[in-house]
């Protein structure tokens, strides 16, 4: 599946414990946030999957129950180790919990508990994101206060693990290479996204939703969006296990990216398909962002520091690498989303993007015997 005209999407409503419906080394990227172990706002659901669970939150036995906890989400992740191919990435969402249960307060520390795990079935840990979720919740200290010894260390950072199966994908073939440069990212972006501290605001669901709002915990859309145009290329196929509110699907669709999601709560079916109906406004918005972001870096360069050397073949701007010269970004033009489990997006060439109050003015052109002279009269 590598034409990027159109992507395919799937929206299951089943338990990723067993993901039968998924061929063997079939998904390309993995990019999910599951149910958060010892976090109470999960605790129903994970004594549902495994009743000693809840006999041990009961018994105020919290080491037992976040182990077993986790043990309910290792059946996905053993499902990954199966269905992700050859150098394929996985990145998941996780924070840690403190919880005090019977006289007892203390860390339960889910990211080094799936690292391990995960680690353990072949996959190989990669260099992870601290998300810094810019929050205003009040009374965030716990413990004893001003007065030694008895304060807690806030948690204000949730984690985005990465994994990757076997080694550095290659990109051999003459489509994927163009695929791959197609699915470049800036400069400017790279140095960024790249960056092991993400700083972005969490998200509050829809009124509309209200009888789902404390069951959602759905991350922000920049945050699956960074992390498939940092790890897959157009054309690939992302997959996440515990797909909420349809996030990962949107940053997907925005990517010109197939998905499959996974939900074992049918109640998200109607969150989901009203993000798909609002998708392809604030999707187009986004990608329209990024290109404006990338003149307003272009200006400030040149005006600081003299012109870009290389031109983008599809949109005539400057970029700083050799590497973006091919990079390419489509808006979505069509969502035929009737079935969920049959979701098909058209994409449609970008036209006339650049407000007219984004002026690349003559002067801001330097001929350089080295570098090429690029206008910018757009
Ligand atoms: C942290 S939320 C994911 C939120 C999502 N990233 C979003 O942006 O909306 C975890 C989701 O996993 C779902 N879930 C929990 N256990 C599951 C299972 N075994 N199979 C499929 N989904 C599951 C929950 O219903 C919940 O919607």
């Amino acid at each position: 599946m590598q034409q990027t005209d159109i992507t395919r999407h799937r929206v299951e409503f089943a338990d990723s414990r067993r993901l039968g419906t998924i061929e063997d080394d079939s998904i390309d990227l993995v990019v999910t946030s599951p149910p958060y172990p010892m976090i109470e706002m999960w605790d129903e659901l994970f004594a549902s999957l495994n009743c000693e669970i809840g006999e041990s939150l009961h018994h105020c036995d919290g080491p037992h129950a976040f182990e077993l906890m986790n043990r309910e989400l290792d059946k996905t992740w053993i499902e990954l180790a199966r269905v992700v191919k050859e150098h394929g990435f996985v990145c998941i969402n996780i924070g840690d919990a403190t919880r005090k249960i019977g006289a007892h307060f203390q860390l339960y520390s889910n990211h080094s508990r799936i690292t391990t795990k995960c680690t353990e079935l072949g996959f190989q840990p990669l260099p992870i994101a601290l998300w810094k979720k810019s929050t205003n919740a009040p009374n965030k200290f716990m413990g004893s206060g001003m007065l030694p010894a008895g304060a807690y260390i806030t948690l204000e950072h949730e984690y985005l693990l990465v994994f990757r199966k076997g080694g550095k994908r290659e990109f051999k073939l003459p489509a994927d290479k163009r695929r791959r440069n197609r699915s470049a990212i800036f400069w400017e972006e790279r140095n960024k996204w790249f960056s092991d501290s993400w700083d972005l605001k969490g998200v509050r669901q829809a009124m509309k939703h209200d009888n789902m709002r404390n069951r959602n915990a759905a991350y922000p859309f920049e945050l699956p969006y960074r992390l498939i145009n940092m790890y897959s290329v157009k054309g690939d196929t992302i997959f996440d296990p515990f797909l909420g509110t349809g996030t990962s699907t949107f940053a997907a669709i925005a990517s010109e990216r197939n998905s499959i999601g996974i939900e074992y709560d049918k109640n998200f079916l109607e969150i989901i398909m009203d993000g798909l109906h609002a998708l392809g406004e604030s999707a187009n918005c986004r990608i329209t962002q990024r290109l404006e972001d990338h003149i307003a870096f272009c200006k400030n360069y040149q005006a600081n520091k003299g012109p870009l050397k290389y031109k983008n073949e599809c949109f005539g701007f400057p970029v700083m690498t050799r590497q973006e010269t091919m990079l390419d970004m489509k808006h979505i033009a069509k969502i035929v989303s009737g079935d969920p489990a049959n979701i098909i997006v058209e994409y449609a060439p970008l036209t006339c993007v650049f407000p007219s109050s984004i002026d690349f003015s003559c002067e801001q052109r330097v001929q350089h015997a080295d570098h090429e002279q690029i206008s910018l009269q757009i």
